[in-house]
């Protein structure tokens, strides 16, 4: 958080509210929710495909008109893809071409191909606009001085992801 509000200030120059042309500047924000949609993705399980021909993959033989579902969630997390892959570290995003629409298939949060989520850039900027001025306006904390490190992040499944607890964080407006 510190961090991301190191960079939302210096970008913001003391200006009311962060705008949208402020974004692309936030190379920190960017990879901040690049990392939450990896290891959150919101929809684990992207919509199944059928296969069209026989595939062999790996050592698997899949014929044509099988279901197939692609588990995203796992993806994100694979260790022979990510290093240390269930930490939250966004830095990993900083100065990677790796990108969330759909040609990186260690990372497709919005799904990949034909039927790929159509609102990735409305969906992007809305989280990048919120999250930015979020942390331009308040400090968040955990209530009665709970460290963050432990904060639950259990998810529960289901058609989209949730959290398992209910994320509770005391706001304080900043006065700087
Ligand atoms: C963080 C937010 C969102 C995430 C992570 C997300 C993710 C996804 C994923 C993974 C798919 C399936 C893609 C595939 O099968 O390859 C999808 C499909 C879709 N999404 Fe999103 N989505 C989000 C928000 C939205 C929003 C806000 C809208 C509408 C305003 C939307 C509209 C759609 C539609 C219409 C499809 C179906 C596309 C099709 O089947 O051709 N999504 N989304």
């Amino acid at each position: 958080m510190k961090k991301l509000q190191k960079e939302v200030k210096e970008v913001a120059h003391g200006k009311p509210i962060i705008t949208e042309d402020d974004l692309s500047k936030m190379m920190y924000l960017q990879a901040v929710l690049k990392e939450a949609l990896r290891l959150h993705t919101p929809l684990p399980l992207v919509t199944s495909r059928e296969s069209t021909q026989d595939v062999k993959l790996m050592r698997y033989d899949i014929l044509a008109g099988t279901q197939v579902i692609v588990n995203a969630w796992a993806i994100g997390r694979d260790p022979t893809r990510w290093v240390e892959p269930d930490r939250f570290h966004p830095e990993r995003f900083l100065n990677n071409p790796i990108d969330y629409k759909g040609l990186n298939f260690e990372f497709i949060p919005f799904g990949a191909g034909r039927r790929r989520c159509p609102a990735i850039q409305f969906v992007i900027v809305v989280n990048e606009f919120v999250l930015a001025n979020l942390v331009y306006k308040y400090d968040f904390a955990m209530p009665e001085e709970v460290n963050g490190e432990e904060l639950d992040m259990t998810e529960i499944t289901g058609f989209t992801l949730h959290r398992k607890s209910p994320l509770l964080v005391v706001a304080t407006p900043h006065l700087d």
